[in-house]
């Protein structure tokens, strides 16, 4: 049996979970493949350049595409992994770019995808745009693993800071070390088994079912339900930004600044209320079959 990685990593999170995922393999090759855009993302992030990125990334605009990748030596691949994260509750704009190369997409067609989303803790709408997305490749979207930091949403959302603007990722006396915990990325490697086994028998079309009963995603719904009312907003605030022009365009500047001030409002004044209002409201809320819904392909 042969897969094919395609990964994209800043700090390498992502790339060890899908190595760890690769380690379960056990009569499998896997060739790994690096997704480089030609853009050049920094890391640490500048605050200016990290919500430079936020409209086009939320409103899914390419705004380049990715060094051609050789795929020649990976024809007769059985499965395709793709290692990325998410970018302001979207495919980040590395994984878009790879999704809208010509080439990849016709690699892509009619192969049988695994993604392993590794992100801070709000991954549904990233992975409902990966539906859309495959489908209209026409790929088979078998298996998604969602890789979170396991901190409270307040917690993550200062680490994650801290890491991402000033490359802070160790625990300090009060804060817990920055993503998803090492111990987390190395058990990844029980998902490998799982998707070899599917392989083996022939049954991918259960392979989401299987990884889940693994564990592969940890469903936080008051999270969620935060993402799920974040997003439109962010769509309107992407499309008002872009209003002044596209991506670099130093007209946009001020509304961009006005788009971070709301963003630390929302994070750190208004997301603690929404939670408790959520846990509140939890009985009336249709959490089990909105979890069936969001966990399945
Ligand atoms: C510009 C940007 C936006 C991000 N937005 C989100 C997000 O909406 N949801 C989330 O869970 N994580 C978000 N993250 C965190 C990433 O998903 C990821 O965990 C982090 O960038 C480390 O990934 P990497 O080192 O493997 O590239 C964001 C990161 C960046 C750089």
């Amino acid at each position: 049996m042969k897969a094919v990685l395609f990964y994209y990593s800043q700090s390498g999170q992502a790339l060890r979970a899908a190595e760890n995922i690769c380690k379960g393999f056990d009569k499998t090759d896997v060739v790994c493949k690096e997704i480089v855009p030609l853009e050049h993302y920094p890391f640490p992030w500048s605050r200016r350049e990290f919500f430079e990125v936020f409209p086009e990334t939320r409103l899914g605009i390419c705004p380049s595409g990715i060094a051609p990748l050789n795929l020649e030596d990976v024809k007769d691949a059985d499965i395709v992994l793709i290692a990325a994260q998410s970018w302001f509750l979207s495919p980040s704009l590395p994984l878009l770019s790879f999704l809208c190369d010509e080439n990849v997409k016709n690699f892509l067609r009619g192969r049988e995808v695994v993604f392993v989303n590794v992100c801070r803790n709000m991954w549904l709408k990233t992975s409902e745009a990966l539906k859309l997305r495959f489908k209209e490749i026409g790929a088979y979207f078998r298996g998604q693993i969602i890789l979170q930091d396991a901190s409270s949403n307040y917690v993550s959302a200062i680490t994650i800071v801290r890491w991402l603007l000033h490359g802070k990722k160790k625990a300090t006396k009060i804060l817990p070390e920055a993503g998803v915990k090492e111990e987390e990325l190395a058990a990844a490697a029980r998902f490998g088994k799982v998707i070899e086994t599917s392989l083996l028998s022939g049954n991918t079309a259960t392979l989401q079912q299987e990884l889940l009963k693994e564990g592969a995603i940890k469903y936080r719904p008051s999270i969620l339900s935060l993402e799920k009312t974040a997003f439109p907003i962010f769509g309107r605030w992407a499309k008002f930004i872009r209003k002044k022009g596209g991506y670099k365009e130093p007209k946009r500047q001020f509304r961009v600044k006005l788009f971070y001030f709301y963003l630390l409002f929302v994070l750190f004044v208004l997301s603690p209320f929404a939670q408790l209002f959520f846990l509140l409201t939890r009985p009336l809320r249709k959490v089990k079959s909105n979890k069936l819904r969001d966990c399945n392909l």
